[in-house]
């Protein structure tokens, strides 16, 4: 089958590469109509090399049509229509039963590698498709065909009755949504409340159409790629070019009465733009100045606020202002998406109204033969890429 692989910083290509098979009773294979390319992606892509290998098979946002099951798998069978959840779970551990999927005990890579990039001591939460060898080193989804390992418990079934509604609604069920959703819980919005979000790429998007829908006050968004803004702003979101502000943090703080949003998400992770901080960090590895969006998210909450990260970081910080957020009292939460656990409360929302536009977030529609191109223009912000769906058959 053909299969996007990454060979090394900044280049992936479309290989040919052996079938995925069943392996275990708990397997399925699905033949993938559509996978998106995601922020998360863009790590693997140009900083997280590392912990990739050449050949290894990139994707975590796969839907498609079931092939095979293995003969543990019941609630799924070849034909049916599946979005497949980016973390990998078992359904019944400790940690599943709380419905922390992202946490699953069974599925954790337990290799030396996993274990010692944790500073604590602690291994890495759940595997991960198509992420790196400290998340399981499982083949991902930009591919003709997936295995999909804890079938019995992952796919979700697309509902009998939307069989004739495009991939695009349901696809999102696999990250974007239930990462969004999370990170709007997280962020704890209080009914009316202010919202802040740095970062207007999918995440970022959906963070503020969730928030508006359950209830938010008002949403601001800071980004600097006019679409995605304009995107936005479309929604109802009041929008800042951080491009086009000395201090974005302090005019978010000045928009809300001198006082800070109550709620603030950090939808950018560790491929944050910098500004006047880059040069500098690059040479004095002040990690915390290079991640200027999670600076300035703590910046722009308010005492008593509640921080949510949903973009991805890594290793340490240094330079944490621990002793400030003490003094604000802010509470901070964060991590992968847990996705089943936000399953059945977005479920209702991909109706044929789409309350949450989930059909206009897509701006590029490719052969997987393109992927390398819609990485490039997906990581360029060029050419209007906000949300690139590979069609592998
Ligand atoms: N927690 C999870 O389970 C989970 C799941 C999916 C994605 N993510 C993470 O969420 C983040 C966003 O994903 P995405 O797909 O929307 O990515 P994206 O790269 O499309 O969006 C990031 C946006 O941040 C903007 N940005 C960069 N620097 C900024 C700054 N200093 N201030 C404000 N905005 C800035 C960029 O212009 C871009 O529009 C990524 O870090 C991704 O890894 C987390
Ligand atoms: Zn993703
Ligand atoms: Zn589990």
């Amino acid at each position: 089958m053909k299969a996007l692989v990454w060979h090394g910083k900044e280049d992936v290509r479309v290989d040919n590469v052996p079938d995925p098979v069943i392996r275990q009773p708990t397997d399925a294979i699905v033949r993938i109509t559509s996978t998106a390319i995601c922020g998360s992606d863009l790590h693997l892509y140009s900083k997280l090399t590392p912990i990739m290998r050449e050949g290894d098979i990139i994707g975590h946002e796969p839907m498609g049509i079931v092939e095979e099951v293995g003969r543990d798998v019941t609630h799924i069978k070849p034909g049916d229509r599946v979005v497949v959840p980016f973390n990998i779970s078992c359904g019944h551990c400790y940690f599943c039963d709380q419905s922390l999927f992202s946490q699953c005990e069974t599925t954790r890579d337990t290799g030396k590698l996993a274990q010692t990039v944790n500073l604590l001591g602690r291994g890495r939460g759940a595997s991960l498709f198509g992420y790196t060898h400290v998340y399981g080193a499982v083949p991902g989804g930009q591919a003709e065909y997936l295995r999909v390992p804890q079938a019995h418990f992952g796919p979700i079934k697309v509902p009998e009755e939307a069989q004739d509604a495009p991939d695009e609604r349901f696809l999102y069920l696999s990250d974007v949504l239930p990462t969004s959703w999370q990170a709007v819980a997280y962020a704890d919005v209080p009914r009316g409340g202010t919202l802040a979000i740095w970062g207007l790429g999918p995440i970022g998007q959906m963070c503020a159409r969730i928030a508006l829908h359950q209830g938010a006050g008002r949403v601001i968004g800071v980004d600097r790629v006019p679409e995605r803004l304009t995107l936005a702003a479309k929604y109802g979101v009041e929008t800042v070019d951080f491009s086009a502000v000395d201090d974005p943090a302090r005019l978010v703080v000045e928009m809300t009465g001198g006082r800070g949003a109550d709620s603030v998400i950090d939808a950018v992770g560790m491929e944050a733009a910098g500004s006047w901080y880059d040069s500098v960090l690059q040479t004095t590895k002040i990690q915390l100045d290079k991640r200027r969006a999670l600076r300035d998210c703590m910046a722009a909450v308010r005492r008593g606020g509640t921080l949510s990260l949903s973009g991805v970081y890594t290793g340490p910080i240094q330079m944490f202002p621990l002793g400030d957020l003490f003094d604000m009292q802010v509470q901070v939460r964060m991590g992968q998406a847990n996705v089943w656990r936000w399953v059945p409360e977005i479920m209702p929302l991909l109706g044929d109204d789409d309350p949450l536009g989930t059909e206009d977030l897509k701006t590029h529609t490719m052969a997987l033969d393109d992927a390398p191109l819609g990485y490039e223009i997906f990581q360029k912000k060029q050419d209007g890429a906000i949300k690139c769906v590979l069609k592998p058959s």
